[in-house]
């Protein structure tokens, strides 16, 4: 399916959200929020059902109303696919549980060379069917795009050595560093099933993709390198469609930001450590920069929201390579109102044209 959303310089549906992606003149500066699907709102408690949030995903008339409902609410420019990153490990068979409030939790982790037979190849039209049918009910339902998403490998990696949320990574780090060899089997393998993902997701209609790799901050930058890089090099060189933006996302990413947009992102997506003018002092003017309103700021008082978005305005200058965001997830305490407001606040400002042409 032809994704419908072209830039302004094509015909068709305008986006102000590709616009930015593509760093084209638009001239309201586009907004969507991490994890705004399926977080604090009460529209989607109701809908949620009791089972697991896998459960809910793979029900693509569910699926695409929950990833429809932050859209209504807020008037974001930009929907994303209610998922999750381990839909894909999950879907081969690995043993994973999404547990409320903690967060994916792997029956039998990730040891050795004999635990590389429990994965396999993706097979996206028999393994997550659902997912292209969530967007293409979306392709018709949805008026703003719809972003594709996945885990990186290393970030994917992470939750089936660990088994369960962590902060320090320790298992994950002893295994990159000393059995090299079951890594990169390991991180190859994950690397197909993120590419046979993405794509099933393009060829179903998703107009831009996100990469998460939420916790590559966590790894020493050389280590990033070494270990993790090529691989992410290789998920978004693979990426079919070179029409369809390309987000790539982690925390702490400050001191690799120029890997993160090397590994071939036409959008870098910063925490909110990372000042915007920070990131385009490393990495030029040309790449687009989405984010990064500390999400804990938005259970402030509304005033000092109102400055710290103004903030993040002033300091992007009014470059047309700006998606407004999050630094991350939407907390579960965030009262909507908050969001509703921020969306308001970030359309108001006008850019203006570009002087260049
Ligand atoms: O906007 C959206 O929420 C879209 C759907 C979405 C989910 N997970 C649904 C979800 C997306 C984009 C994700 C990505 C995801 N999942 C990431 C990358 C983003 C990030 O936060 O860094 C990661 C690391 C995961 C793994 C994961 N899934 C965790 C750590 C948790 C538990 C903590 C949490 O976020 O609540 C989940 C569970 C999960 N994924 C829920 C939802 C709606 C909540 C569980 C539920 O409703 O039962």
């Amino acid at each position: 399916m032809e994704n419908s959303f072209l830039s302004a310089d094509e015909t068709g549906k305008k986006s102000d959200f590709i616009s930015a992606c593509r760093n084209e003149q638009h001239s309201r500066v586009p907004v969507w929020f991490m994890r705004q699907a399926g977080r604090s709102l009460p529209e989607y408690k109701k809908i949620r059902g009791t089972g697991s949030i896998l459960e809910a995903a793979s029900d693509p008339e569910r699926a695409a109303e929950i990833t429809l409902q932050p859209v209504e609410r807020y008037g974001v420019d930009a929907a994303i696919l209610f998922s999750d990153i381990m839909v894909p490990v999950h879907s081969i068979g690995f043993g994973i549980e999404i547990q409320p409030g903690i967060g994916p939790v792997v029956e039998n982790p990730f040891e050795s060379t004999e635990d590389l037979k429990r994965l396999r190849k993706l097979e996206p039209e028999i393994d997550v069917p659902y997912v292209g049918e969530t967007i293409k009910i979306l392709s018709q339902e949805c008026p703003v795009p719809v972003i594709g998403f996945a885990g990186a490998p290393f970030t994917v990696a992470s939750y089936l050595i660990e088994g369960k949320p962590s902060r320090s990574l320790e298992k994950t780090k002893a295994l990159m560093e000393q059995e090299s060899e079951i890594w990169d089997s390991l991180m190859n393998q994950l690397s197909d099933i993120t590419i046979s993902s993405l794509n099933h997701q393009i060829e179903s209609g998703a107009s831009a993709i996100q990469l998460f790799d939420s916790w590559a901050g966590l790894i020493e930058p050389e280590i990033y390198e070494q270990k993790v890089f090529p691989y992410s090099k290789r998920v978004l060189s693979s990426i079919n469609n070179s029409r369809v933006p390309k987000i790539h996302f982690g925390v702490g990413t400050q001191p690799i930001l120029h890997l993160i947009a090397a590994a071939g992102a036409d959008v870098v997506g910063i925490d909110s450590n990372t000042p915007i003018d920070t990131a385009r002092a490393k990495l030029g003017n040309e790449i687009a920069i989405q984010g990064n309103l500390d999400p804990e700021i938005c259970l402030q008082p509304i005033e000092i929201v109102e400055k710290a978005v103004s903030e993040i305005l002033t300091l992007n200058n009014n470059n047309f390579g700006h998606i407004f965001n999050l630094g991350h997830g939407v907390l579960p305490d965030t009262d909507p109102g908050v969001l509703s407001h921020v969306v308001e606040m970030v359309h108001s400002h006008k850019l203006p044209e570009r002087k260049d042409g």
